[in-house]
């Protein structure tokens, strides 16, 4: 079965503008956890942490995570926090190649830092919460297959450098 390819990395890495990208090129259908879960709760991020809490948020989005990894040739983009749950990386990487998306808290600040989607970034220094999430996530992330280095890249190299390896895998 060929494989989907799974983007994992922090809020703001890139993952779901890389993922159409690669969808667009490859010409596989796309997948967003995060806008699965909007849609299976009918209510935004925002209002699920706000009104349910972020426990119940990871459980939804292990439901959600569970659904997609059964899909095969697809680009799956998913939530930064995916990894806090071990289950669904090994969910991810059963029928799928796991690229993460390494970029600095410092550029994922720069492009975050006008948005108000992220309910884990309301906090006094949304910097210093990135750096600290980076840390906590970090051992995980590096469970990927591939790591790929963003910083100062445009998000058609970082698809480029994807498509490299996959059609290197499947030749
Ligand atoms: C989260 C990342 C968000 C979203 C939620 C929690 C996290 O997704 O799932 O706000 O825990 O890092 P993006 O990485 O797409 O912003």
């Amino acid at each position: 079965m060929e494989k989907n390819i799974v983007l994992i990395g922090l809020m703001g890495c890139g993952k779901t503008t890389v993922a159409a990208i690669l969808s667009n090129k490859l010409n596989k259908k796309l997948f967003d956890t995060d806008s699965l879960i909007i849609q299976d709760q009918n209510k935004s991020i925002n209002s699920i942490f706000a009104e349910k809490g972020e426990a119940c948020f990871r459980d939804i989005e292990t439901k959600i995570v569970n659904q997609v990894s059964k899909e095969s040739k697809s680009i799956i983009s998913t939530g930064g926090g995916v990894v806090e749950k071990l289950e669904n990386i090994d969910l991810l990487k059963k029928n799928g190649i796991v690229f993460y998306l390494k970029t600095a808290p410092e550029t994922l600040y720069e492009r975050l830092q006008h948005q108000s989607d992220r309910p884990l970034l309301k906090t006094e220094n949304p910097l210093e919460t990135l750096k600290e999430l980076l840390i906590k996530r970090e051992n995980k992330y590096n469970l990927a297959d591939y790591i790929i280095e963003t910083d100062g890249k445009n998000p058609f190299t970082i698809a480029g450098e994807i498509i490299d390896i996959y059609e290197k895998q499947n030749s």
